[in-house]
């Protein structure tokens, strides 16, 4: 009769809720929706099968009935389904409830951000940028720079040699050079860019590092505008109150040469960072030496110049309290996303 399957139809739907909601796992699940809805020997085949032997104008109310009874037990068994997957032991073992995995997207690396701040101030300040190979000659990395080659630097033990007479470049000065045999003064370049020495790997040293160099050739140009220049750029760069003081130093290639401080941007009498001095030392300088102008061919009565370089790496390791050079080239994300 088909008020029976009917009956039989709605205890199977009853059941069904019962009997999933006690599963504890996927495989039990996927047993179950077996034993319900299988094609061979499923609870709802067996009654379906039955439906052939009622008058025809019965079919339809039973085959209506049967097809919703098999849409809500399929969806009790997906939900289910979803449930189980959602706590441990699920048939996917995916918890959504977890929380969500951060994406990290990356970021500039703090020693470029420092190179890029460095740009900045010196672009504002009419500065152009110029570049050269880190693969250099020994001409432009030593002789032209008026380093005899056999200075100390010039050794093997100190530089990389490519070849004979090829080398990677032990400071930005070469790009002084380059840009001095290709253009005429007035110039008013920094040149930032890696360089490599044979140093030890060590908290204070790495064998590449960056540097930023810096040049400028015009008439006239004279030691008062080297102290107003970096006074200005270390002003814009650590703060308005910023003071700036040359100590005598010594560079094949400028005469006079200077190391630059500048006051600790960090205390006001002395701390850990200035080592108690209340100056913290930033970059080389001094005037362009004639026998620079000379090997480039320019008229040293004519020009004058300044050079400075200075290195971002460590001015980052000042500026982010980071006490070991290496930390900057180890490439730890955990360290280096800190900074971003
Ligand atoms: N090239 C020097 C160095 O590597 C720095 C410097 C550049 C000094 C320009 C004076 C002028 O130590």
């Amino acid at each position: 009769m088909a008020t029976d399957l009917i009956q039989e139809l709605d205890a199977l739907e009853a059941a069904a809720a019962d009997e999933v909601g006690g599963v504890a796992s996927g495989d039990d699940l996927e047993a179950l929706r077996v034993r319900l809805l299988g094609r061979k020997e499923g609870r709802l085949t067996a009654i379906l099968r039955r439906v052939g032997e009622l008058p025809a104008d019965q079919k339809p109310a039973v085959g209506k009935r049967a097809n919703e009874v098999k849409e809500a037990v399929s969806a009790l068994l997906e939900r289910r389904e979803s449930e189980l997957a959602g706590g441990d032991g699920g048939a996917h073992g995916l918890d959504l409830t977890l929380p969500g995995r951060r994406a990290w997207r990356g970021g500039r690396h703090p020693v470029t951000r420092v190179v890029d701040e460095i740009s900045e101030v010196f672009r504002d300040l009419g500065f152009a940028r110029a570049r050269g190979p880190e693969a250099e000659t020994e001409w432009h990395n030593f002789v032209a720079l008026n380093t005899p080659l056999d200075h100390p630097a010039a050794a093997t033990s100190d530089t990389f040699y490519l070849e004979p007479g090829l080398l990677l470049r032990s400071h930005t000065s070469p790009v002084q050079i380059r840009t001095m045999l290709e253009h005429e003064p007035p110039i008013r370049i920094i040149a930032p860019g890696v360089v490599y020495r044979r140093d030890p790997w060590d908290p204070s040293h790495a064998p590449a590092f960056e540097q930023i160099e810096g040049l400028v050739v015009d008439e006239g140009v004279s030691m008062v505008d080297l102290k107003a220049t970096l006074g200005e750029f270390a002003r814009r760069l650590f703060g308005p109150d910023t003071k700036t003081r040359f100590r005598p130093s010594y560079f094949p290639f400028t005469e006079p040469s200077a190391e630059v401080d500048v006051t600790c941007p960090f205390c006001e009498a002395g701390c850990s960072t200035c080592k108690g001095t209340g100056w913290l030392e930033i970059m080389g300088a001094g005037m362009v030496d004639p026998a620079v102008f000379e090997a480039v061919g320019i008229d040293a009565e004519r020009y004058t110049g300044f050079a400075f370089g200075m290195g971002p790496g460590r001015i980052a390791m000042l500026v982010y309290g980071v006490p070991d050079i290496r930390m900057w080239y180890e490439g730890d994300t955990r360290f280096l996303e800190q900074f971003t």
